[in-house]
């Protein structure tokens, strides 16, 4: 694969494939299949990856964006959801190495990507021998298309999504690399499917809904309710030390449909 956005997904999972690395008092999440994502990136995509990992804290923000999302995913599926749909999937290994996703009976999963990065991700597991659940369906989707809410709904419902039952949409490392058009025609389709006690869990700059802010664009676009979390609070919930200086500017979102 050529270094197009889709391959920032390699950079993902070298970090939590580096996770198995640490003692297991120190683990944040466990994903036993990140490491054969992470091995498949040619020439480009590992030069991508040690670029990203040069940057000031990208790997513990990763690190804690994870942790924090496994944690909002398996309160809301505690609650009865029965839908969650990854966005810009990439190469998360949600579907496969959560417990709590892998009975059928609890939750539909729908995995969302750009086509070329589904197809990648279907043949490194298919070459792997990994099976993946019945429970998982595929939908291809271009989050910056002009016709978006059609498509994904239409895709979504192809492969048996409900509209307006119980969802939480996971859309993790993707705000960065669409449009703030897009953006705000996502948050605004996921408010109207979410359903009774559907979410959105989300990463986000302190600078990306600016001038508004984050509070007001999420209310704006339907959402009942909206926590923010810095990541130098989550720092300290799941880390030990001080929080890097700058983890205050990436914020991780939950904002609720009903
Ligand atoms: C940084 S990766 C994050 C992957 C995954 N969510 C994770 O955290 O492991 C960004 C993902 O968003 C997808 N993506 C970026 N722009 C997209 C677009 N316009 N439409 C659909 N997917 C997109 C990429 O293909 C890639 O898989």
């Amino acid at each position: 694969m050529s270094s197009t956005v889709a391959s920032t997904a390699f950079a993902i999972a070298a970090v939590r494939a580096d996770e198995a690395l640490r003692s297991p008092s120190e683990r944040l999440f466990d994903d036993p299949y990140a490491a054969l994502f992470a091995a498949a990136a040619d020439a480009e995509a590992a030069e991508g990856t040690r670029r990203f990992l040069d940057l000031p804290f990208f790997r513990d923000g990763i690190r804690l964006r994870t942790r924090f999302i496994d944690d909002v995913l398996r309160e809301a599926l505690s609650q009865g959801i029965s839908q969650v749909v990854l966005l810009g999937v990439g190469f998360d290994a949600r579907a496969l190495r959560m417990p709590e996703l892998a009975s059928p009976a609890v939750a539909r999963i729908f995995e969302v990507d750009l086509a070329e990065q589904l197809e990648t991700r279907r043949s490194l597991l298919d070459a792997a021998g990994v099976a993946v659940p019945p429970s998982v369906a595929r939908v291809a989707c271009d989050f910056d298309a002009p016709e978006l809410e059609d498509t994904l709904t239409a895709g979504l419902v192809a492969q048996g999504f409900r509209p307006g039952v119980g969802t939480v949409f996971v859309w993790e490392g993707v705000t960065a690399y669409i449009t703030r058009a897009s953006i705000d025609r996502s948050l605004a389709w996921m408010a109207r499917v979410a359903g009774p006690g559907g979410r959105v869990v989300f990463d986000f700059g302190h600078f990306s809904f600016d001038p508004e802010g984050a509070q007001e664009v999420i209310r704006r676009h339907g959402y009942c309710a909206f926590e923010e979390h810095g990541m130098d609070e989550l720092w300290r919930r799941y880390l030990p030390g001080e929080a890097h200086e700058n983890a205050w500017v990436a914020r991780m979102g939950v904002a609720r449909a009903s």
